[in-house]
This record gives C-alpha cells, structure tokens and sequence, in this order.
C-alpha cells in the first residue's frame, strides 16, 4: 500500500481537486483506493455523497484517527491511500506528512501562494518524506507559471514536470460527483490527470 498526502497550508490551492482526481484515476487503473478527508469542511466527503460510483472511497477522520485508519484500510486491501487535508492546520498536514510516502503541494502560480508555500515546504522537511510541488490552475499563455516553478526551485522544493491548466472541467466534474476522466474523457483536463498519475506513481513506486 502507497499513501500520498496532499498538503498546502494555504487555502484554495487546489488539495481537494488533486485528491479526488488522482483517487479517480487510480481507481480506473484497478487499484483500490481510499480517500481520507481531514479538513473538518468534508469536501471530498460532500463530493462523495453526489456520486454515483461507490469507489474510491472516502473516510472522513481526524488526524488523531489516521495510523488505525491506515492499518485498517491496509487489511482490507487498499493499495493506494490519497489523504486530502485542511489548510491552516499544521499538526494535521504534518501527521499526513509523516505517514505518507510522497507529499504533494499543489500551488498556484500567483505571488501570495509562492509566499505561503514555505510554510508547506517547512512541514515537508520536518517529516523527512519526498515532497514535489505541483503548479495548478497554470494560465495558458504568458510566463508566470515558469517564473512560479523557478521560484518553487529556489527554496529547494521539486516540480512536478506535468501541470495542471486553469480549466472548467475541473470546477464541474467535482460538482457532478465525478473526476475529469469521467466528465469529459478526452479533455484537456483529463490528459493532465493522466499525466500525473503515472508520474506520481513513478515517484512513489507503486
Ligand atoms: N486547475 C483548476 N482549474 C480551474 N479551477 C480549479 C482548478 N483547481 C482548483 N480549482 C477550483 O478552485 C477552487 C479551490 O480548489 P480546491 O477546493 O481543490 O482547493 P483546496 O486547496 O482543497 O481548498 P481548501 O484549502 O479550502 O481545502 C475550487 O472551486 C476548484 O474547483
Ligand atoms: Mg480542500
């Protein structure tokens, strides 16, 4: 069993959306997966409950709950955990953080979210588990999003090589209980999915 644990102190990154895609995705390769949703807001949890599909799974907890949960999931025959968590919530992020076996930090090409990922890159050194950041909602056209992953770069952090663009399917395959591979297959959107997920599972060796 591999766990991947999605972090970013800041709000809106795009954790949620990461999670439940990459979750989609993992459970269309045959993996059985499981989502643990720590943010006390439950949205993965809500996007559960207007879902069709039973898979992937998804377990609302506490991070206190977290190492029963895994060995839990475990004996059932998980084999792949993607934990979404809450932004502002430091001792969450870092329990993920440490159980995990690759960290996630998605983050948006913009100046205050560039601010706010060192905090992130902070937790990520403190459990001495792989972390790569991931640059999501990147524009089109224009530079920030290179500038933004050269920056990421400074502080010592890697980047994912696939991003993610600023797309609608995004926005409304979550509100139809779905990921981008179910809501518009051929998409732009779905593509970058795809790419993601046999990259994470390259990092992650699973
Ligand atoms: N690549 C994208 N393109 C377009 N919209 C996006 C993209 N990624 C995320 N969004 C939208 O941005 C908003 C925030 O995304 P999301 O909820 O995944 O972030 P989050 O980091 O989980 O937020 P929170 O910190 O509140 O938990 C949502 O409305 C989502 O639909
Ligand atoms: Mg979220």
């Amino acid at each position: 069993m591999k766990t991947i644990a999605i972090i970013s102190q800041k709000g809106g990154t795009g954790k949620t959306t990461l999670a439940l895609n990459l979750a989609v995705a993992a459970e269309r390769s045959g993996q059985s997966t499981v989502i643990i949703d720590l943010d006390p807001q439950a949205s993965a949890k809500g996007w559960h409950d207007h879902r069709q599909a039973e898979a992937p799974v998804v377990i609302s907890s506490q991070a206190s709950q977290l190492s029963k949960i895994l060995a839990t999931a475990e004996t059932h025959g998980a084999k792949i955990i993607i934990i979404d968590t809450a932004p502002h919530s430091e001792t969450s992020a870092l329990t993920s953080a440490r159980a995990a076996d690759l960290i996630l930090i998605p983050c948006r090409p913009g100046i205050f979210d560039l601010r706010a990922i060192t905090t992130s890159v902070d937790l990520a050194k403190l459990s001495k588990t792989p972390a790569v950041a991931i640059l999501n909602a990147a524009p089109p056209r224009g530079t920030l999003p290179d500038e933004a992953e050269q920056a990421i770069q400074a502080i010592g952090l890697e980047v994912s090589p696939i991003r993610l663009g600023q797309r609608a399917a995004f926005v409304h395959s979550l509100t139809a209980g779905q990921g981008v591979l179910e809501y518009e297959p051929s998409g732009k959107a779905a593509e970058e999915i795809n790419d993601v997920y046999l990259w994470v599972r390259k990092q992650a060796s699973m």
